[in-house]
């Protein structure tokens, strides 16, 4: 048994398998090219009512790339490069707002790297304004942004300042891990008197909601080591933690392959790891939400967990403010009326498309009924732990155990593993089971189950 998880190690390593973190279903491997016209089809269903839509804008730059790092970035040194994606990236808001009715309105709108922190004052300046002259913002509306500490910091706040005048009011700052051992091996430096020194900052200027983001899993990180993480992001109390687990890919992120396999943690290390960060944090007074956020009981995250009506999506765990999503600049990915939207991967097909005045869309998926369901289905696991079978069968005009017939068998296992709870009323993933909601939400992805082990995903644990 490891630590007071009750879960063997035979367990563990069945589960130790590449799964999908389902921040989208079907994922993105599913998805095939689409054309502008199809998501011009989307953007005119949209406009049948008005809706409250969610935005987010991908702003690829960094100055340095983290050798773990699995986002879209772009190395940058170059300042016109930045301003010459920001004239598009501002053609782009122009051109979808013009397809769209002006009383959708904006209650959610996310920037996200990349580091959008990376542009100048004035260029998130002209950004927000064109956002506020193209959609309808209330002065209610949640305005987040991520934020590297490093691009912060020596300005004696200057900037925070000037992001709380555009009227952000959440941030999210990349820590990782304090260790300058565990930094260095991922060519990450950033002392923690200037991640505490931000964070004191962003507090003192009024921020709500700051968030700091956590990898396990990274190289020389040992149980030891990261429990002193842990202590040290504690006594800043920020209200919302993410501890993701360290999505390896080298065969997307070449960049991954410079970290060494014997400096990574072993499986068991790992997840001793990640149990040892949950116990401190809950103990701190954190509520588990989902797979791998934590929030103070407060926060309207984990009121909204409680709730059941936490939503997931490629942000991770978010308040439900909005289903359609728009996504703006390179690789961002939008939700639009049951289809997912993704933009052009490369710079140059991004600007072809705008300056052929096309929507700069490359690939997506329009969602079956099937598709539709089981999202919901992940969904449900997901973020609350439980399907409510009735609720099923009142939404989709068919009995739960009927319609899934053919996954009963996996089913049937889970609960055999301890990890489900087969109630007549619910599916109920259980303490053990939530440490695998990854796995246990796999057994509804009909893709996956029809490829059987030949996925391109990062593993379970
Ligand atoms: C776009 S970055 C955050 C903003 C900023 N670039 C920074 O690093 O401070 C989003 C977050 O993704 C997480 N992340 C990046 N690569 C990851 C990986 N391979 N596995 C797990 N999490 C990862 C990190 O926690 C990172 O803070
Ligand atoms: S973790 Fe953040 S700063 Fe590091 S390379 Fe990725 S996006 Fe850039």
């Amino acid at each position: 048994m490891l630590q007071d998880v009750d879960v063997d190690v035979a367990l563990l390593q069945r589960f130790d398998r590449p799964v999908p973190r389902y921040t989208s279903y079907p994922t993105a491997p599913e998805w095939g090219p689409l054309a502008s016209e199809a998501y011009l089809d989307r953007l005119a269903l949209l406009n049948q009512a008005p809706r409250p839509l969610s935005l987010y804008f991908h702003i690829p730059f960094c100055r340095t790339m983290c050798l773990f790092c699995g986002c879209s970035v772009l190395l940058n040194r170059k300042p016109e490069n930045e301003e010459r994606y920001v004239q598009y990236l501002l053609k782009e808001i122009t051109l979808v707002s013009s397809h769209l009715r002006s009383d959708h309105t904006v209650p959610q709108l996310h920037f996200g790297g990349g580091t959008p922190t990376k542009l100048s004052m004035p260029q998130l300046e002209t950004i927000m304004q064109t956002i506020g002259r193209s959609f309808h913002l209330t002065p209610d509306s949640e305005l987040s942004i991520e934020i590297d500490p490093r691009t912060v910091c020596e300005d004696g706040g200057e900037k925070l300042r000037f992001l709380r005048q555009l009227g952000f009011n959440r941030v999210s700052f990349g820590v990782q891990d304090t260790d300058p051992r565990v930094q260095e091996a991922v060519r990450r430096r950033q002392t923690y008197a200037m991640t505490r020194r931000t964070y004191e900052l962003a507090r003192d200027i009024g921020f709500e909601g700051i968030n700091i983001d956590l990898i396990y899993g990274l190289p020389l990180q040992t149980v030891a080591s990261f429990h002193d993480t842990i202590e040290k992001v504690i006594e800043m109390r920020p209200d919302r933690i993410a501890l993701f687990s360290y999505a390896k890919v080298p065969w997307l992120k070449e960049h991954q392959k410079a970290i060494a396999d014997d400096t990574l943690p072993t499986t068991e290390e790992k997840f001793g790891i990640y149990v040892q960060a949950r116990r401190q944090l809950t103990a701190a007074g954190y509520l588990g939400l989902g797979m791998d956020h934590f929030a103070l009981c407060e926060d309207p995250l984990a009121q909204a967990f409680l709730a059941g009506q936490l939503h997931r999506n490629f942000q991770g765990y978010t308040l439900c403010l909005a289903e359609d999503m728009l996504g703006f600049g390179i690789t961002s990915i939008g939700y639009c009326q049951n289809a997912y939207i993704q933009n052009c991967k490369e710079l140059q097909s991004y600007y072809e498309a705008l300056d052929a005045n096309q929507l700069p869309v490359h690939r997506g998926k329009q969602l079956s009924e099937d598709d539709q369901l089981r999202r919901w289905v992940i969904n449900k696991l997901m973020c609350q732990f439980e399907v409510d079978k009735h609720l099923f069968e009142r939404l989709y005009g068919v009995p739960f155990g009927h319609y899934f017939g053919a996954e009963w068998p996996l089913v049937t296992q889970a609960v055999a593993d301890q990890l489900l709870e087969d109630k007549d009323d619910k599916l109920v993933v259980t303490p053990t089971g939530r440490l695998f909601v990854r796995n246990v939400a796999a057994i509804f992805d009909r893709y996956l189950q029809c490829k059987a082990g030949q996925s391109g995903f990062s593993k379970g644990v």
